[in-house]
């Protein structure tokens, strides 16, 4: 059987992510926050998956709002910041229900920009966070690069259960479209059920001329979690751009 992606993936997302360290990732957010021209005090995590950002985003002094295209990660983001007083909503990024100027920052973590498939996608997202953000505000986004996939990501297999619950893993990179293909089966209550992903991968060169697309201005771009210049050896690459008007 067919799933929507993140529908099964939600519920052992977490697990499969447990390498990643989303608390140095945070902290790495905060110093990039520190390039916007108004103090930030309020801040979309865009597409927050399962909160693990959020979690150590939130402060007293700040108010945060998780959004994603998946009502079940949201679930679980809920899980993970104990129910707490921040709001999860379900959006599609590209056209959201927020009020315009409503943040002071927006973020999109963790390669969720690499599911914009059509470069018009990536002009319509560009053009509602720059509706939403509030004037001085900064966009801060990361994108995997083609050195990443095909480095750890090309034809490899995964596999794992907990719970009763079973999954496999194949990932692989199609030079030819660029495209990351991650094909999940998973395998509980005696049913399997498969889930297709599908991320497309461009090159510094074209992040930036559609940012340039964009009326948001590129600040700065950092390479991996550092604050040096991308090169050819970079797999994750963060932006932050501006509102500038
Ligand atoms: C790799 S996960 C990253 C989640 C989270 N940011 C993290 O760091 O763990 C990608 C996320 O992008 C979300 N996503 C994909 N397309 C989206 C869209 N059009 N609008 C909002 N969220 C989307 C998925 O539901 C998923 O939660």
């Amino acid at each position: 059987m067919n799933s929507i992606p993140y529908s099964r993936l939600a519920l052992i997302y977490d697990r499969v992510m447990a390498h990643v360290n989303y608390k140095m990732w945070a902290q790495h957010i905060n110093t990039l926050l520190q390039f916007s021209d108004i103090k930030v005090r309020s801040i979309l995590d865009i597409s927050c998956g399962t909160g693990k950002h959020i979690k150590f985003l939130s402060s007293k002094r700040r108010e945060i709002v998780g959004a994603d295209l998946s009502f079940q990660m949201l679930k679980a983001a809920q899980v993970n910041n104990n129910k707490g007083k921040t709001p999860f909503i379900t959006n599609d990024a590209r056209q959201t229900a927020f009020k315009a100027n409503a943040f002071d920052a927006v973020v999109m973590m963790y390669d969720s920009i690499n599911y914009m498939l059509e470069k018009s996608d990536v002009i319509l997202l560009f053009d509602e966070v720059c509706r939403i953000l509030k004037t001085g505000g900064i966009f801060i986004f990361d994108f995997v690069t083609e050195q990443a996939l095909t480095d750890s990501y090309d034809d490899y297999y995964e596999s794992n259960s907990w719970d009763g619950l079973a999954y496999e893993r194949h990932s692989w990179f199609s030079k030819k479209d660029k495209f990351q293909h991650n094909e999940f089966i998973f395998l509980f209550n005696g049913k399997s059920y498969k889930e297709s992903h599908i991320q497309i991968i461009h090159d510094l060169n074209e992040w930036r001329s559609l940012v340039k697309k964009s009326k948001m201005q590129l600040s700065h771009e950092f390479s991996n979690f550092s604050l040096l210049a991308p090169d050819k050896y970079s797999e994750r690459i963060h932006f932050v751009c501006k509102k500038v008007f």
